[in-house]
């Protein structure tokens, strides 16, 4: 990979998947928008001109189905929910430069242009396919409108996703025995002519583009794998009236070119009259360039040029773009939004960070059960929004699945947030305050041992944004924090205050720069309360204004009286919100307690088998029932040495091994897919379970298992020299 570490003088554009506008949100959803916002800070942290961007998903069948459920216009529905999220973000402390909607008058012109652009460069052809259709309702049947099974992996599958076996997008038509979603009547296929974009002819640029692509290894070793298969080009319209019309030189179109009553447009130039729009996979990820061109015009030119950004071309060099998401849409964002930006002159982006899923108490969010947290009622229980950042932020790396529990968060503030964070900062602030006011006016820097500890902390949090890892980001500040409290308690300033009155005075000046270096540092992850430090501290302006630098300037000098910035909860409250939760399930599945249907929604858990488990800190007991020595022989567990490593054609999370055992060498099928870098690993030495019974893990057979341990399988190992086929003992 070849781009230059940030910062860089170019200006950046980080985004984050557009929510479609047609439900309440829940903690799972913000996952995304909060790995988002740190990202988009912690660049800013390190001086790079950052814009953050997203908008409202209007457009499509997930808008209209619900719309038509409610009984209102797709717009009025979608504008509703759009928004509630434009309020609901900003109390998480997610600050957009700008959120929009793709509904909106900036998006529809530039969907048109974009498209327009690929029109005219020869990108987009006309082919008659085969769409559902409902015979009885008489209405063509796009995306949510049917489901059916997955020709790919035959799962239960809706219209254009594989949602719940192998997430793969899927093209009209390919849906096997569809079925109306609206009517439940069987589907039929009939001729429609559709346009398409040849996706196809990009196949060598996107293979080239994944080289370069950075970010997370899921959201480049996916795609590779599609690539290989074979790409299909893309149809781009639909059977429906609410979205973007195609912009055909003679479409009689709504001024706005967005239509959204169904009545009569004129021609597309399809020969399928007026009702063809765009698919919402088209005017969606267009909006992260029109909500940046909004922004564009707010804050003017000379402070973030969107077409620097966006444009490659003659005249432009382009930016550095992040593209934050959900995994399950990794093939949108890195197939057919690079090959429009590339086909159209756009900017590709430098890299995609594709999140896992979360889980609540082990099991997927369920919308239709109330089986979630949701994001106003987090809110309305009185806890505080950083609160939730930080456990989002750092309870595993960005790509694994997450679980949420009230009593892990519950463990998490009270030992990390409460225990190691804002006990050091209490602790050293109150003992400065009130020994001298604040910062020690007699010092005037940190000892070497504490200036060194900062620049680490310095240099760590800038990797982390280079190696796109948030949990580092949080790891780099609670490992501060941690030296803060041994610094103090090793040197113990209150025995000294009175006989070293120096070495007490540099010893708290040290530990009121560790807080100062913490504020800094911890803004991106715990914005809100890292403001209160630093007025706490008596610093000027805002945190949010600060660089990495900041961190190791000298601190202000005198402060009031600080109060703790986190407090413990109680473990009855964990009681009390788990029964809650517990209470409303019931309530919402009552009556429908036989249909244990998978309704489980897009933060669901989509664990194949041999996956590994999203949370490794839930310590399980030691097993109660001891084996005999002969038991334990009876496993054969040898070293091994991995040869290759290739991830599984249309499983989510399996790859497939080919082991060295010393004897023999096994195919081993285990679920790292997406929690290593499968070329990176091999040449390993590992530890093989060597007489398992042989399995057929999504067709392919498993002769042996590879030990892991924890929620990202951190590889079981040797450290000496032991060779392949040796005994494990
Ligand atoms: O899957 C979804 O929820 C889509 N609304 C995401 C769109 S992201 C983009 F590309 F705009
Ligand atoms: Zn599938």
């Amino acid at each position: 990979m070849s781009h230059e570490d940030f910062p860089t003088d170019d200006p950046a554009v980080v985004t984050c998947g557009l929510p479609y506008a047609n439900g309440d949100l829940h903690v799972g959803h913000l996952r995304t928008y909060v790995g988002g916002d740190v990202y988009a800070r912690a660049l800013e942290r390190l001086g790079q001109r950052t814009a953050f961007v997203s908008g409202s998903d209007m457009h499509g069948t997930p808008v209209a189905v619900n719309a038509e459920q409610e009984g209102v216009s797709p717009e009025e529905f979608a504008l509703k929910w759009h928004e509630r999220y434009a309020e609901t973000f900003p109390k998480f402390n997610v600050e957009f430069d700008n959120y929009g909607h793709t509904h909106d008058e900036t998006n529809v012109q530039l969907t048109r242009d974009l498209v327009r652009e690929l029109d005219d460069r020869g990108h987009v052809y006309e082919k008659t396919i085969m769409v559902a259709y409902d015979p009885i309702d008489d209405q063509y049947l796009p995306d949510r409108y049917v489901e059916g099974t997955c020709p790919y992996c035959g799962a239960q599958a809706r219209g254009d996703e594989c949602d719940e076996g192998c997430q793969r997008h899927l093209e009209p038509g390919e849906i096997e025995e569809p079925v109306s979603t609206i009517t439940g009547n069987p589907a039929e296929y009939r001729e429609r002519t559709h346009k398409f974009f040849e996706v196809s002819e990009f196949a060598d640029y996107l293979s080239e583009f994944l080289d370069r692509l950075e970010g997370t290894s899921n959201a480049r070793n996916q795609p590779r794998e599609w690539i290989e298969q074979g790409l299909q080009d893309w149809c781009i319209t639909r059977d429906m009236d609410w979205g973007i019309d195609y912009p055909d030189d003679d479409a009689g179109s709504d001024d706005d070119g967005s239509d959204d009553d169904g009545s009569d447009d004129g021609g597309d130039g399809d020969g399928n009259g007026d009702d063809l729009v765009l698919y919402v996979w088209v005017d969606a990820p267009i909006e992260y360039i029109s909500a940046t061109k909004q922004y564009t015009e707010r804050v003017g030119a000379d402070v973030f040029d969107w077409e620097s950004a966006w444009r490659d071309d003659a005249d432009h060099d382009g930016g550095q773009i992040v593209h934050v998401i959900g995994r399950d849409i990794i093939q949108h964002h890195t197939i057919f939004w690079p090959a429009m930006l590339h086909a159209s002159g756009h900017t590709e982006p430098r890299a995609v960070m594709a999140s896992g899923f979360v889980t609540l108490g082990g099991k997927g969010f369920s919308t239709s059960r109330d089986r979630a947290v949701w994001a106003d009622e987090y809110l309305d229980e009185g806890f505080h929004p950083d609160l939730l950042r930080y456990y989002l932020a750092t309870n595993g790396g960005f790509q694994q699945d997450v679980d949420f529990s009230w009593e892990r968060f519950r463990e998490r503030v009270n030992t990390e947030l409460v225990g190691t964070i804002g006990n050091f900062l209490y602790r050293s602030l109150l003992f400065a305050h009130r020994n001298y006011d604040g910062a020690p006016a007699t010092v005037d820097a940190p000892s070497d041992e504490v200036e060194a500890r900062i620049d680490e902390a310095k240099a760590a949090v800038a990797e982390a944004v280079n190696d796109y890892s948030i949990r580092d980001l949080g790891d780099a500040v609670t490992h501060l924090a941690g030296f803060g409290n041994e610094y103090i308690q090793r040197n113990e300033p209150w025995s000294l205050v009175d006989e070293e009155p120096d070495a007490a005075a540099q010893v708290i000046y040290d530990c009121v720069q560790i807080a100062k270096a913490i504020a800094v540092l911890f803004e991106p992850i715990a914005p809100e309360k890292c403001e209160r430090l630093w007025a706490q501290l008596g610093e000027d302006g805002s945190v949010h204004e600060t660089t990495l630098d900041d961190a190791g300037a000298p601190p202000a000098g005198a402060f009031d009286e600080p109060d703790e910035l986190f407090e413990k909860i109680p473990e009855e409250r964990v009681e009390e919100l788990n029964a809650k939760l517990e209470e409303r399930v019931a309530a919402a599945t009552e009556g429908e307690a036989s249909a244990e249907s998978d309704d489980e929604d897009e933060t669901a858990d989509h664990d194949e088998e041999g996956a590994v488990a999203a949370d490794d800190v839930d310590l399980e007991p030691v097993a109660e029932d001891r084996i005999g020595f002969e038991e334990f022989e009876d496993l054969d567990l040898r070293v091994g040495r991995i040869l290759s490593a290739e991830g599984i054609e249309g499983a989510d999370k399996l790859a497939r091994l080919e082991v060295d055992i010393g004897v023999e060498t096994r195919q081993i099928v285990a679920g790292i897919k997406q929690l290593h870098d499968l070329d990176a690993i091999e040449g390993k030495t590992v530890i093989v379970l060597a007489n398992l019974e042989r399995a057929e893990l999504f067709g392919v057979e498993s002769n042996g298992m590879v030990l892991a341990a924890g929620e990202e399988a951190d590889l079981l190992t040797t450290h000496g020299d032991a060779e392949p086929g040796e005994t494990v003992r």
